[in-house]
């Protein structure tokens, strides 16, 4: 399929950087824990938290909602649970992109019945097009209007995620 660039390497890694300069500020004299979504956040992830200027704990969960099709298909199955108790803990959930809203939602309201001391959402990339439940999304990457969007842990069936640079699928 073809692809344009849209995000250079370059600029991901400022932004990210940026990012964690803002989250270790905010959460200075706590350890929060950052819970990652996978599959697609590793890169983000990773390249987030070596940047924190903070102790933090790393944990993940994985929701699987997306198959080979480029929409949402509005319920999310869970695959993987936090490993890490988050009872009273400050947790900052962290992923690629939030589209509709809807994979973010089922995960902010099963962390919620853990009782943890806090929740905020950082997303690398905030897509706008179609959005159907609202998320207060605390620290946002870039802010994209439309298109489906591979490259840096982004798939599109699996494919493209090894490339460092954010690209829109045409
Ligand atoms: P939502 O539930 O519609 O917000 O879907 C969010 C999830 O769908 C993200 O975690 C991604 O895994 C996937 N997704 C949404 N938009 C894109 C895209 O443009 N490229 C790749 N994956 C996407
Ligand atoms: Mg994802």
């Amino acid at each position: 399929m073809a692809r344009e660039i849209l995000i250079p390497h370059q600029d991901i890694v400022a932004r990210v950087e940026a990012l964690a300069k803002e989250i270790s500020a905010d959460y200075n004299g706590k350890e929060p824990i950052l819970i990652g979504i996978l599959n697609g956040v590793v890169f983000f992830f990773a390249d987030l938290v070596m940047k924190m200027t903070i102790p933090c704990k790393i944990d993940f969960v994985r929701a699987a909602s997306y198959g080979s099709r480029t929409t949402s298909s509005g319920t999310v199955n869970f695959i993987k649970d936090v490993e890490i108790p988050v009872q009273e803990q400050d947790l900052l959930i962290v992923e690629d992109i939030v589209d509709t809203g809807l994979t973010l939602e089922q995960i902010v309201k099963s962390l919620k019945e853990k009782n943890p001391a806090s929740i905020r959402i950082c997303a690398l990339i905030d897509k706008k097009e179609r959005r159907e439940q609202a998320v207060a999304i605390d620290y946002r990457g870039f802010e994209v209007e439309e298109g489906f969007l591979v490259g840096y842990g982004l798939d599109y069936d699996e494919r493209y995620r090894y490339l460092p640079d954010i690209y829109v699928l045409k």
